[in-house]
């Protein structure tokens, strides 16, 4: 069974508070932040005053994904702001290292993603450390863009790597009922989703489907 954390990049901006309160109802896990800074990725989305905000709505976990340039700087705000979980990017410019061990210190899980063209044995360093690994099955920065492919075997090599120890995984873009299945298939703990949670008639049915219930 895969944990489901609906991306808020696709709900709707106006009313953050409701789309969060809404798929709390509708059967999500955890609710996933997609923070950009306008550098690491083109677009430029929620800060912690945002999450702050809206952490009252849920008791749901706060999900954190740091698509910025420099996620050093955000870790004490966002903490602060209520994350429950702290990801930040191999690719950034921070020493990743030291994030890892600047999340744990304030008492959050920490996690680490990979972009498409990163290598999964850029993450054995880290194994030993971190809570969450996240596969990005999309170029981070947008919602809608269709699932690569190639995120299956960083799934199963990853698995692999992980053994027995507690680290899940993640994988983040493109996740549809399809791609969901193939996930779970490959051994994926948590599956985000941003089009085909908020875009669906029926958000319960959507999560269901995600979670391979009919
Ligand atoms: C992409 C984000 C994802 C994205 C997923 O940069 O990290 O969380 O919102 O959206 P969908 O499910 O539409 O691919
Ligand atoms: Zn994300």
């Amino acid at each position: 069974m895969s944990l489901i954390a609906p991306s808020l990049l696709s709900a709707d901006f106006s009313k953050l508070g409701k789309e969060i309160q809404a798929i709390e109802k509708a059967g999500a896990d955890l609710v996933h932040w997609d923070v950009m800074d306008g550098h690491f990725v083109p677009n430029l989305t929620f800060g912690p005053c945002i999450i702050k905000a809206n952490r009252a709505q849920t008791k749901l976990p706060f999900d954190v994904h740091l698509m910025v340039d420099r996620p050093d700087k955000l870790i004490d705000p966002v903490a602060e702001a209520g994350a429950d979980m702290i990801t930040v990017h191999m690719e950034s410019n921070a020493r990743v290292a030291d994030c890892v061990s600047h999340i744990h210190s304030l008492g959050k899980k920490a996690g680490v993603s990979l972009k498409p063209h990163t290598h999964v044995s850029e993450i054995i360093p880290f194994i030993p450390e971190i809570d969450l690994v996240m596969v990005m099955s999309v170029e981070p920065g947008k919602g809608g863009q269709p699932f690569q492919a190639q995120a299956l075997e960083k799934i199963i090599a990853l698995k692999e790597l992980i053994g027995h120890k507690k680290v899940q995984i993640s994988v983040d873009g493109g996740i549809n009922p399809e791609t969901a299945e193939a996930c779970r298939f490959s051994g994926a703990d948590i599956l985000v989703a941003g089009t085909s949670v908020f875009k669906a008639k029926n958000r319960t049915q959507a999560i269901a489907a995600l979670k391979g219930n009919k």
